[in-house]
Protein backbone atom coordinates (compact mmCIF):
# COMPACT_ATOMS: atom_id res chain seq x y z
CA UNK A 1 0.00 0.00 0.00
CA UNK A 2 1.70 3.38 -0.26
CA UNK A 3 0.12 6.64 1.07
CA UNK A 4 0.53 10.22 0.52
CA UNK A 5 0.37 11.45 4.16
CA UNK A 6 3.17 13.57 5.31
CA UNK A 7 3.96 14.75 8.58
CA UNK A 8 6.04 18.06 8.91
CA UNK A 9 8.48 19.15 11.85
CA UNK A 10 6.38 21.43 14.44
CA UNK A 11 8.26 24.45 14.95
CA UNK A 12 7.14 27.98 16.57
CA UNK A 13 3.47 26.68 16.20
CA UNK A 14 3.06 25.40 12.92
CA UNK A 15 4.35 22.41 10.70
CA UNK A 16 6.66 23.69 8.34
CA UNK A 17 8.97 21.81 5.58
CA UNK A 18 12.07 19.86 6.50
CA UNK A 19 14.78 22.56 4.81
CA UNK A 20 16.82 19.61 2.88
CA UNK A 21 12.82 18.81 0.98
CA UNK A 22 13.30 15.25 2.13
CA UNK A 23 11.23 12.55 3.49
CA UNK A 24 11.69 9.34 5.31
CA UNK A 25 8.87 5.80 5.35
CA UNK A 26 7.57 5.06 8.20
CA UNK A 27 6.18 1.65 7.75
CA UNK A 28 3.34 -0.21 10.20
CA UNK A 29 5.64 -3.43 11.56
CA UNK A 30 2.46 -5.70 11.53
CA UNK A 31 1.35 -5.52 7.57
CA UNK A 32 4.84 -3.71 5.79
CA UNK A 33 2.44 -0.59 4.65
CA UNK A 34 4.14 2.78 4.35
CA UNK A 35 1.93 4.50 6.49
CA UNK A 36 3.26 8.14 6.09
CA UNK A 37 6.43 10.28 5.27
CA UNK A 38 8.19 12.29 7.31
CA UNK A 39 10.29 15.39 7.32
CA UNK A 40 13.74 14.46 7.40
CA UNK A 41 15.77 16.83 10.03
CA UNK A 42 18.81 18.15 9.62
CA UNK A 43 21.08 20.54 11.36
CA UNK A 44 19.19 23.66 9.88
CA UNK A 45 15.89 22.34 10.83
CA UNK A 46 17.21 21.74 14.75
CA UNK A 47 18.65 25.07 14.95
CA UNK A 48 15.36 26.89 13.68
CA UNK A 49 13.74 25.01 16.25
CA UNK A 50 16.02 25.53 19.33
CA UNK A 51 15.80 29.08 18.18
CA UNK A 52 11.87 28.93 18.48
CA UNK A 53 12.34 27.88 21.84
CA UNK A 54 14.83 30.35 22.99
CA UNK A 55 12.66 33.15 21.96
CA UNK A 56 9.79 30.99 23.47
CA UNK A 57 11.84 31.05 26.70
CA UNK A 58 12.28 35.05 26.70
CA UNK A 59 8.67 35.51 25.40
CA UNK A 60 6.81 37.43 28.18
CA UNK A 61 3.83 35.33 27.59
CA UNK A 62 5.37 32.26 29.02
CA UNK A 63 8.17 33.48 31.14
CA UNK A 64 6.15 35.61 32.71
CA UNK A 65 2.85 33.50 33.22
CA UNK A 66 1.74 32.44 36.81
CA UNK A 67 2.75 29.08 37.92
CA UNK A 68 -0.73 28.31 38.12
CA UNK A 69 -1.76 29.25 35.00
CA UNK A 70 0.89 26.91 33.76
CA UNK A 71 -0.86 24.19 35.32
CA UNK A 72 -4.18 25.53 33.53
CA UNK A 73 -2.24 24.42 30.53
CA UNK A 74 -1.07 20.76 31.57
CA UNK A 75 -4.60 20.28 32.43
CA UNK A 76 -6.06 21.44 29.33
CA UNK A 77 -3.76 19.49 27.31
CA UNK A 78 -4.42 16.33 29.64
CA UNK A 79 -7.49 17.29 29.01
CA UNK A 80 -7.21 17.02 25.12
CA UNK A 81 -5.23 14.07 25.04
CA UNK A 82 -7.82 12.02 27.10
CA UNK A 83 -10.68 13.37 24.31
CA UNK A 84 -7.89 12.24 21.39
CA UNK A 85 -7.37 9.24 23.28
CA UNK A 86 -9.07 6.70 20.30
CA UNK A 87 -7.14 8.62 18.07
CA UNK A 88 -4.01 8.23 19.44
CA UNK A 89 -3.82 4.56 20.73
CA UNK A 90 -4.68 3.58 17.19
CA UNK A 91 -2.26 6.12 15.54
CA UNK A 92 0.68 4.79 17.96
CA UNK A 93 -0.51 1.13 17.67
CA UNK A 94 0.00 1.29 13.89
CA UNK A 95 3.29 2.44 14.08
CA UNK A 96 5.14 0.36 16.51
CA UNK A 97 3.02 -2.47 16.84
CA UNK A 98 1.78 -2.30 19.87
CA UNK A 99 -1.02 -3.89 20.97
CA UNK A 100 -4.07 -2.12 20.66
CA UNK A 101 -5.45 -3.10 23.99
CA UNK A 102 -2.19 -2.01 25.25
CA UNK A 103 -2.29 1.34 23.69
CA UNK A 104 -6.20 2.81 25.53
CA UNK A 105 -4.47 1.13 28.53
CA UNK A 106 -1.79 3.64 28.28
CA UNK A 107 -3.89 6.31 27.29
CA UNK A 108 -6.35 5.83 29.52
CA UNK A 109 -3.58 6.93 32.16
CA UNK A 110 -1.71 9.20 29.69
CA UNK A 111 -4.04 12.40 31.41
CA UNK A 112 -3.25 11.32 34.90
CA UNK A 113 0.46 12.45 34.30
CA UNK A 114 -0.25 15.67 32.64
CA UNK A 115 -2.86 16.28 36.15
CA UNK A 116 0.24 15.22 38.32
CA UNK A 117 2.04 18.01 36.57
CA UNK A 118 -0.40 20.69 36.39
CA UNK A 119 -0.80 20.18 40.37
CA UNK A 120 2.73 20.32 40.92
CA UNK A 121 3.30 23.40 38.57
CA UNK A 122 2.15 26.27 41.28
CA UNK A 123 4.01 24.22 44.33
CA UNK A 124 7.57 24.52 42.66
CA UNK A 125 9.48 27.02 45.36
CA UNK A 126 12.68 28.20 47.09
CA UNK A 127 13.02 28.17 50.67
CA UNK A 128 14.34 30.48 53.00
CA UNK A 129 17.47 29.48 54.50
CA UNK A 130 18.66 30.10 58.10
CA UNK A 131 22.36 31.34 58.85
CA UNK A 132 24.25 32.72 61.41
CA UNK A 133 23.24 35.89 60.94
CA UNK A 134 19.64 37.19 61.33
CA UNK A 135 20.84 40.41 59.40
CA UNK A 136 21.36 38.09 56.57
CA UNK A 137 18.18 36.85 54.89
CA UNK A 138 18.85 33.96 52.22
CA UNK A 139 16.61 32.26 50.10
CA UNK A 140 16.29 30.21 46.76
CA UNK A 141 14.98 30.63 43.72
CA UNK A 142 13.94 27.57 41.92
CA UNK A 143 14.39 28.60 37.73
CA UNK A 144 13.61 26.73 34.51
CA UNK A 145 17.01 25.94 32.90
CA UNK A 146 15.98 27.15 29.49
CA UNK A 147 15.40 25.41 26.32
CA UNK A 148 15.45 21.40 26.87
CA UNK A 149 15.84 18.69 24.13
CA UNK A 150 14.21 15.56 24.71
CA UNK A 151 15.35 12.97 22.45
CA UNK A 152 13.18 9.41 22.78
CA UNK A 153 12.35 5.75 21.51
CA UNK A 154 9.48 3.57 19.47
CA UNK A 155 8.41 0.91 22.11
CA UNK A 156 6.20 3.91 23.96
CA UNK A 157 6.39 7.31 22.13
CA UNK A 158 3.62 9.47 24.07
CA UNK A 159 4.26 7.54 27.28
CA UNK A 160 8.06 8.33 27.25
CA UNK A 161 7.54 11.54 25.73
CA UNK A 162 4.85 12.50 28.35
CA UNK A 163 7.43 11.68 31.46
CA UNK A 164 9.95 14.28 29.77
CA UNK A 165 7.33 17.06 28.74
CA UNK A 166 5.20 17.62 31.57
CA UNK A 167 8.02 18.09 33.86
CA UNK A 168 10.09 20.34 31.81
CA UNK A 169 6.73 22.32 30.85
CA UNK A 170 5.19 22.73 34.70
CA UNK A 171 8.95 24.07 35.37
CA UNK A 172 8.50 26.94 33.06
CA UNK A 173 11.13 25.34 29.95
CA UNK A 174 10.76 25.25 26.41
CA UNK A 175 11.12 22.23 24.51
CA UNK A 176 12.55 20.77 21.81
CA UNK A 177 11.74 16.85 20.92
CA UNK A 178 13.30 14.74 18.57
CA UNK A 179 11.05 11.00 18.18
CA UNK A 180 12.29 8.29 17.11
CA UNK A 181 12.73 7.80 12.92
CA UNK A 182 10.41 4.54 13.48
CA UNK A 183 7.44 6.32 15.49
CA UNK A 184 7.29 10.01 14.40
CA UNK A 185 3.41 10.98 14.31
CA UNK A 186 1.94 10.25 17.44
CA UNK A 187 4.57 12.90 18.94
CA UNK A 188 3.64 15.64 16.22
CA UNK A 189 -0.05 14.70 16.86
CA UNK A 190 0.69 15.36 20.61
CA UNK A 191 3.04 19.02 20.07
CA UNK A 192 -0.57 19.86 17.84
CA UNK A 193 -2.77 19.46 20.97
CA UNK A 194 -0.51 21.39 23.18
CA UNK A 195 -0.79 24.29 20.48
CA UNK A 196 -4.72 23.73 20.77
CA UNK A 197 -4.02 23.77 24.37
CA UNK A 198 -2.78 27.74 24.29
CA UNK A 199 0.58 27.22 25.14
CA UNK A 200 2.41 29.98 23.22
CA UNK A 201 4.08 29.22 19.97
CA UNK A 202 8.05 27.72 20.22
CA UNK A 203 7.75 26.37 23.98
CA UNK A 204 6.94 23.00 22.42
CA UNK A 205 8.37 21.73 19.19
CA UNK A 206 9.03 18.64 17.39
CA UNK A 207 11.60 17.32 14.45
CA UNK A 208 11.52 14.45 13.16
CA UNK A 209 14.36 12.41 11.76
CA UNK A 210 16.83 10.80 12.10
CA UNK A 211 19.46 9.57 15.29
CA UNK A 212 22.51 10.11 13.72
CA UNK A 213 21.32 13.47 11.43
CA UNK A 214 18.37 14.85 13.76
CA UNK A 215 19.25 13.82 17.17
CA UNK A 216 23.09 13.78 16.55
CA UNK A 217 22.39 17.84 15.73
CA UNK A 218 19.85 18.62 18.82
CA UNK A 219 22.36 17.28 21.24
CA UNK A 220 25.42 19.15 19.89
CA UNK A 221 23.56 22.62 19.46
CA UNK A 222 25.39 24.59 21.99
CA UNK A 223 21.54 26.39 23.12
CA UNK A 224 20.44 23.64 25.30
CA UNK A 225 20.16 23.84 28.32
CA UNK A 226 19.63 19.89 29.10
CA UNK A 227 19.13 16.43 27.33
CA UNK A 228 16.45 14.47 28.46
CA UNK A 229 17.11 10.73 26.53
CA UNK A 230 15.22 7.39 27.03
CA UNK A 231 16.52 4.45 24.40
CA UNK A 232 19.58 2.96 23.99
CA UNK A 233 22.82 2.48 26.52
CA UNK A 234 25.02 2.68 24.14
CA UNK A 235 23.30 6.29 22.62
CA UNK A 236 22.82 7.20 26.22
CA UNK A 237 26.69 7.16 26.79
CA UNK A 238 27.08 9.09 23.67
CA UNK A 239 24.64 11.76 24.97
CA UNK A 240 26.53 11.48 28.05
CA UNK A 241 29.65 12.60 27.29
CA UNK A 242 28.59 15.53 24.82
CA UNK A 243 26.91 17.08 27.38
CA UNK A 244 29.19 16.56 29.95
CA UNK A 245 31.99 18.27 27.90
CA UNK A 246 29.99 21.56 27.84
CA UNK A 247 28.45 20.90 31.59
CA UNK A 248 25.32 20.56 30.80
CA UNK A 249 23.05 17.99 32.64
CA UNK A 250 21.23 15.19 31.11
CA UNK A 251 18.71 12.36 32.02
CA UNK A 252 19.08 9.30 30.85
CA UNK A 253 16.75 6.69 31.12
CA UNK A 254 18.16 3.40 29.04
CA UNK A 255 18.36 -0.18 29.11
CA UNK A 256 17.89 -2.94 31.23
CA UNK A 257 18.22 -6.84 31.74
CA UNK A 258 15.74 -7.19 35.18
CA UNK A 259 15.85 -10.15 37.45
CA UNK A 260 11.87 -11.53 37.67
CA UNK A 261 12.45 -13.77 41.02
CA UNK A 262 9.84 -16.24 42.26
CA UNK A 263 10.90 -18.41 45.42
CA UNK A 264 9.15 -21.53 46.58
CA UNK A 265 6.81 -19.48 48.44
CA UNK A 266 4.75 -17.95 45.78
CA UNK A 267 1.54 -18.02 44.74
CA UNK A 268 2.68 -20.31 41.86
CA UNK A 269 -0.17 -18.96 39.20
CA UNK A 270 0.35 -15.37 40.16
CA UNK A 271 4.42 -15.59 39.69
CA UNK A 272 3.87 -17.26 36.22
CA UNK A 273 1.84 -14.65 34.99
CA UNK A 274 4.05 -11.97 36.24
CA UNK A 275 6.61 -13.53 34.21
CA UNK A 276 4.69 -13.97 30.99
CA UNK A 277 3.58 -9.95 31.78
CA UNK A 278 7.49 -9.22 32.55
CA UNK A 279 8.42 -10.38 28.91
CA UNK A 280 6.01 -11.29 26.50
CA UNK A 281 4.22 -8.05 27.50
CA UNK A 282 4.58 -5.40 24.39
CA UNK A 283 6.62 -8.23 22.95
CA UNK A 284 9.27 -7.33 25.41
CA UNK A 285 10.21 -4.42 23.76
CA UNK A 286 10.20 -2.38 26.96
CA UNK A 287 13.36 -1.22 29.14
CA UNK A 288 12.33 -2.90 32.15
CA UNK A 289 11.35 -6.45 30.69
CA UNK A 290 11.65 -8.91 33.67
CA UNK A 291 14.04 -11.01 30.68
CA UNK A 292 15.97 -13.39 33.49
CA UNK A 293 13.83 -14.94 35.58
CA UNK A 294 15.33 -16.89 38.40
CA UNK A 295 12.87 -19.78 40.19
CA UNK A 296 13.87 -21.46 43.12
CA UNK A 297 14.82 -25.16 42.08
CA UNK A 298 11.41 -26.35 44.00
CA UNK A 299 9.07 -24.65 42.21
CA UNK A 300 11.13 -24.20 38.39
CA UNK A 301 9.62 -27.07 36.71
CA UNK A 302 6.53 -26.51 37.58
CA UNK A 303 6.92 -22.03 36.68
CA UNK A 304 8.40 -23.24 33.42
CA UNK A 305 5.97 -25.68 32.80
CA UNK A 306 3.23 -22.78 33.24
CA UNK A 307 5.12 -20.39 31.39
CA UNK A 308 6.14 -22.09 28.71
CA UNK A 309 1.93 -23.54 28.22
CA UNK A 310 1.66 -19.81 28.28
CA UNK A 311 4.12 -18.77 25.87
CA UNK A 312 2.86 -21.83 22.89
CA UNK A 313 -0.96 -20.26 23.73
CA UNK A 314 -0.26 -16.77 23.16
CA UNK A 315 -2.38 -15.43 20.41
CA UNK A 316 0.10 -13.69 17.88
CA UNK A 317 -1.41 -11.50 15.21
CA UNK A 318 -2.95 -7.92 14.34
CA UNK A 319 -2.50 -5.97 17.30
CA UNK A 320 -5.34 -4.13 16.31
CA UNK A 321 -7.69 -7.36 17.23
CA UNK A 322 -8.92 -7.53 20.71
CA UNK A 323 -7.96 -11.36 20.92
CA UNK A 324 -4.33 -10.46 19.82
CA UNK A 325 -1.45 -10.96 22.89
CA UNK A 326 1.41 -10.57 20.93
CA UNK A 327 2.34 -7.96 18.00
CA UNK A 328 5.27 -7.56 15.79
CA UNK A 329 8.39 -5.88 16.56
CA UNK A 330 8.77 -2.55 15.83
CA UNK A 331 11.05 -2.60 12.68
CA UNK A 332 12.94 -5.41 10.59
CA UNK A 333 16.66 -4.81 12.65
CA UNK A 334 14.94 -5.52 15.67
CA UNK A 335 13.58 -8.86 14.96
CA UNK A 336 16.53 -9.92 12.90
CA UNK A 337 18.47 -8.65 16.31
CA UNK A 338 15.88 -11.04 18.43
CA UNK A 339 16.57 -13.90 15.90
CA UNK A 340 20.47 -13.70 15.78
CA UNK A 341 20.16 -13.34 20.26
CA UNK A 342 18.11 -16.83 20.18
CA UNK A 343 20.79 -18.09 17.49
CA UNK A 344 23.76 -16.75 19.83
CA UNK A 345 22.13 -18.52 23.02
CA UNK A 346 21.96 -21.85 21.23
CA UNK A 347 25.36 -21.42 20.21
CA UNK A 348 26.47 -20.88 23.84
CA UNK A 349 24.50 -24.09 24.91
CA UNK A 350 21.07 -22.80 25.62
CA UNK A 351 18.32 -24.50 25.03
CA UNK A 352 15.36 -23.33 23.31
CA UNK A 353 12.13 -24.57 25.78
CA UNK A 354 9.63 -22.86 23.06
CA UNK A 355 9.32 -20.25 19.98
CA UNK A 356 12.43 -19.33 18.91
CA UNK A 357 11.36 -18.81 15.13
CA UNK A 358 8.87 -17.11 12.91
CA UNK A 359 4.87 -17.52 13.65
CA UNK A 360 2.29 -18.60 10.91
CA UNK A 361 0.36 -15.21 11.53
CA UNK A 362 -0.80 -14.58 7.82
CA UNK A 363 0.34 -11.42 7.88
CA UNK A 364 3.81 -9.62 6.92
CA UNK A 365 5.01 -7.82 9.66
CA UNK A 366 8.28 -8.70 12.25
CA UNK A 367 6.18 -11.50 13.87
CA UNK A 368 8.68 -13.72 16.49
CA UNK A 369 7.30 -16.10 18.81
CA UNK A 370 7.18 -15.93 22.54
CA UNK A 371 10.75 -17.58 23.08
CA UNK A 372 11.62 -19.86 26.61
CA UNK A 373 15.45 -20.65 27.31
CA UNK A 374 16.22 -22.95 29.33
CA UNK A 375 20.08 -24.26 29.81
CA UNK A 376 21.21 -20.61 30.27
CA UNK A 377 23.90 -19.11 33.31
CA UNK A 378 24.92 -15.56 33.79
CA UNK A 379 28.17 -16.24 31.48
CA UNK A 380 26.20 -16.23 28.87
CA UNK A 381 25.93 -13.06 26.84
CA UNK A 382 21.97 -14.31 26.29
CA UNK A 383 21.60 -13.34 29.65
CA UNK A 384 24.23 -10.45 30.15
CA UNK A 385 23.03 -8.10 27.23
CA UNK A 386 19.47 -6.54 26.66
CA UNK A 387 17.65 -8.55 23.94
CA UNK A 388 14.77 -6.01 23.65
CA UNK A 389 12.61 -8.97 22.51
CA UNK A 390 10.03 -11.95 23.65
CA UNK A 391 12.48 -13.64 25.19
CA UNK A 392 12.91 -15.33 28.50
CA UNK A 393 16.42 -16.97 29.97
CA UNK A 394 14.84 -18.60 32.89
CA UNK A 395 17.05 -20.36 35.60
CA UNK A 396 17.22 -21.93 38.66
CA UNK A 397 18.77 -20.96 42.51
CA UNK A 398 18.57 -22.52 45.73
CA UNK A 399 18.74 -19.88 48.68
CA UNK A 400 18.56 -16.44 48.88
CA UNK A 401 22.25 -15.13 49.00
CA UNK A 402 22.82 -17.08 45.80
CA UNK A 403 19.65 -15.53 43.73
CA UNK A 404 20.65 -11.95 45.24
CA UNK A 405 24.14 -12.47 43.81
CA UNK A 406 22.84 -13.72 40.50
CA UNK A 407 20.41 -11.09 40.29
CA UNK A 408 22.84 -8.55 41.01
CA UNK A 409 25.30 -9.68 38.53
CA UNK A 410 24.64 -7.17 35.43
CA UNK A 411 25.99 -4.32 34.66
CA UNK A 412 22.47 -3.08 34.20
CA UNK A 413 19.94 -1.27 37.28
CA UNK A 414 16.50 -0.78 36.10
CA UNK A 415 14.20 -3.12 37.36
CA UNK A 416 13.58 -6.08 39.42
CA UNK A 417 10.43 -8.40 40.52
CA UNK A 418 9.95 -10.72 43.53
CA UNK A 419 7.58 -13.29 44.04
CA UNK A 420 6.88 -14.64 47.54
CA UNK A 421 4.48 -14.32 50.14
CA UNK A 422 7.27 -14.00 52.84
CA UNK A 423 6.81 -10.16 54.05
CA UNK A 424 10.34 -9.91 55.83
CA UNK A 425 11.80 -11.72 52.58
CA UNK A 426 10.20 -9.28 50.51
CA UNK A 427 11.75 -6.22 52.15
CA UNK A 428 15.04 -7.81 52.66
CA UNK A 429 15.35 -8.42 49.15
CA UNK A 430 13.58 -4.91 48.08
CA UNK A 431 16.48 -3.09 50.48
CA UNK A 432 19.21 -5.61 48.54
CA UNK A 433 18.45 -5.46 45.11
CA UNK A 434 20.96 -3.15 43.04
CA UNK A 435 17.67 -1.36 40.72
CA UNK A 436 15.73 1.59 40.95
CA UNK A 437 11.99 -0.24 40.62
CA UNK A 438 11.21 -3.33 42.89
CA UNK A 439 7.83 -4.94 42.50
CA UNK A 440 6.91 -7.10 44.75
CA UNK A 441 4.25 -9.73 43.45
CA UNK A 442 3.56 -7.68 40.30
CA UNK A 443 5.50 -6.31 37.57
CA UNK A 444 5.26 -3.22 35.21
CA UNK A 445 3.12 -1.02 37.75
CA UNK A 446 3.99 2.56 37.41
CA UNK A 447 2.27 5.81 38.49
CA UNK A 448 3.49 9.89 37.94
CA UNK A 449 3.76 10.21 41.12
CA UNK A 450 6.04 7.25 41.81
CA UNK A 451 9.74 8.47 41.02
CA UNK A 452 11.98 5.88 39.10
CA UNK A 453 15.74 6.03 38.69
CA UNK A 454 18.14 3.71 36.57
CA UNK A 455 20.95 1.70 38.42
CA UNK A 456 24.84 1.08 37.34
CA UNK A 457 24.09 1.68 33.34
CA UNK A 458 20.19 1.88 33.35
CA UNK A 459 20.56 5.82 33.44
CA UNK A 460 21.14 9.21 35.32
CA UNK A 461 18.55 10.76 37.05
CA UNK A 462 15.01 10.82 38.29
CA UNK A 463 11.67 10.30 35.87
CA UNK A 464 7.87 11.08 37.74
CA UNK A 465 7.80 11.92 40.96
CA UNK A 466 8.43 15.49 42.85
CA UNK A 467 12.03 14.30 42.93
CA UNK A 468 11.57 15.09 38.78
CA UNK A 469 11.16 18.47 39.62
CA UNK A 470 14.89 18.72 40.81
CA UNK A 471 16.10 17.55 36.85
CA UNK A 472 14.26 20.25 35.14
CA UNK A 473 15.09 23.24 37.72
CA UNK A 474 18.19 24.91 38.78
CA UNK A 475 18.78 26.28 42.28
CA UNK A 476 19.59 29.93 43.10
CA UNK A 477 20.59 31.08 45.76
CA UNK A 478 19.77 34.85 47.26
CA UNK A 479 21.88 36.74 49.73
CA UNK A 480 20.42 40.42 51.51
CA UNK A 481 21.77 41.56 54.00
CA UNK A 482 19.09 43.40 56.27
CA UNK A 483 21.72 44.95 58.59
CA UNK A 484 21.93 49.49 57.31
CA UNK A 485 24.85 49.41 59.03
CA UNK A 486 28.77 50.12 57.39
CA UNK A 487 30.09 46.77 56.43
CA UNK A 488 33.25 45.67 58.43
CA UNK A 489 36.11 43.73 57.91
CA UNK A 490 36.52 43.50 54.01
CA UNK A 491 38.77 40.82 54.47
CA UNK A 492 37.05 38.12 55.78
CA UNK A 493 34.71 35.99 54.96
CA UNK A 494 30.76 36.57 55.94
CA UNK A 495 28.23 33.96 57.59
P1 LIG B 1 18.52 4.32 20.14
O1 LIG B 1 18.90 4.52 21.54
O2 LIG B 1 19.60 4.43 19.14
O3 LIG B 1 17.37 5.36 19.73
C1 LIG B 1 16.60 6.09 20.65
C2 LIG B 1 16.48 7.53 20.18
O4 LIG B 1 17.78 8.10 20.10
C3 LIG B 1 15.87 7.67 18.79
O5 LIG B 1 15.07 8.85 18.76
C4 LIG B 1 17.09 7.84 17.92
O6 LIG B 1 16.81 8.52 16.72
C5 LIG B 1 17.99 8.65 18.81
N1 LIG B 1 19.42 8.56 18.48
C6 LIG B 1 20.10 7.50 17.96
N2 LIG B 1 21.39 7.81 17.81
C7 LIG B 1 21.55 9.07 18.24
C8 LIG B 1 22.66 9.95 18.33
N3 LIG B 1 23.89 9.59 17.94
N4 LIG B 1 22.47 11.18 18.83
C9 LIG B 1 21.24 11.57 19.24
N5 LIG B 1 20.16 10.80 19.15
C10 LIG B 1 20.30 9.56 18.66
O7 LIG B 1 17.79 2.96 20.00
P2 LIG B 1 17.26 2.22 18.68
O8 LIG B 1 18.26 2.31 17.58
O9 LIG B 1 15.90 2.70 18.40
O10 LIG B 1 17.20 0.73 19.20
C11 LIG B 1 18.40 0.00 19.37
C12 LIG B 1 18.34 -0.82 20.61
O11 LIG B 1 18.27 0.02 21.75
C13 LIG B 1 17.13 -1.70 20.73
O12 LIG B 1 17.33 -2.91 20.08
C14 LIG B 1 16.98 -1.86 22.20
O13 LIG B 1 17.80 -2.90 22.64
C15 LIG B 1 17.51 -0.59 22.76
N6 LIG B 1 16.45 0.32 23.19
C16 LIG B 1 16.18 0.43 24.49
C17 LIG B 1 15.18 1.24 24.93
C18 LIG B 1 14.88 1.33 26.37
O14 LIG B 1 13.90 1.97 26.77
N7 LIG B 1 15.68 0.74 27.21
C19 LIG B 1 14.34 2.03 24.01
C20 LIG B 1 14.75 1.88 22.63
C21 LIG B 1 15.75 1.06 22.25
MG1 LIG C 1 6.55 2.71 12.12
Amino acid sequence: MSTDRRYEHFINGEFVPPSSGEYFESTNPATLDVLYRAARGNAADVERAVAAAAAAFENPAWRDLSQTKRGHLLRRLGDLVGEHADELARMESEDNGKLLREMRAQLAAMPEYYYYYAGLADKIQGDTIPGSSRAMLNYTLREPLGVVGAITPWNSPLTLTTSKLAPALATGNTIVIKPSEYTSATVLRLAALADEAGFPPGVINVVTGFGAEAGAALVENRRLAKISFTGSTATGARIASSTASRFIGSTLELGGKSPNIVFADADIANASMGVVAGIFAAAGQTCIAGSRVFAHKSVYDELLERVANRARSIVIGDPLLDATELGPLAFADQRDKVASYVDLGVSEGATVLTGGGRPNTGLNGYFFEPTVLTGVDNSMRVVREEIFGPVAAIMPFETEDEVLALANDTSYGLAAGIWTTNLSRAHRMASRLEAGTIWVNTYRTMSPQSPREGFKTSGVGVEHGIESIREYTRLKSVWINTDESPLADPFIMRS
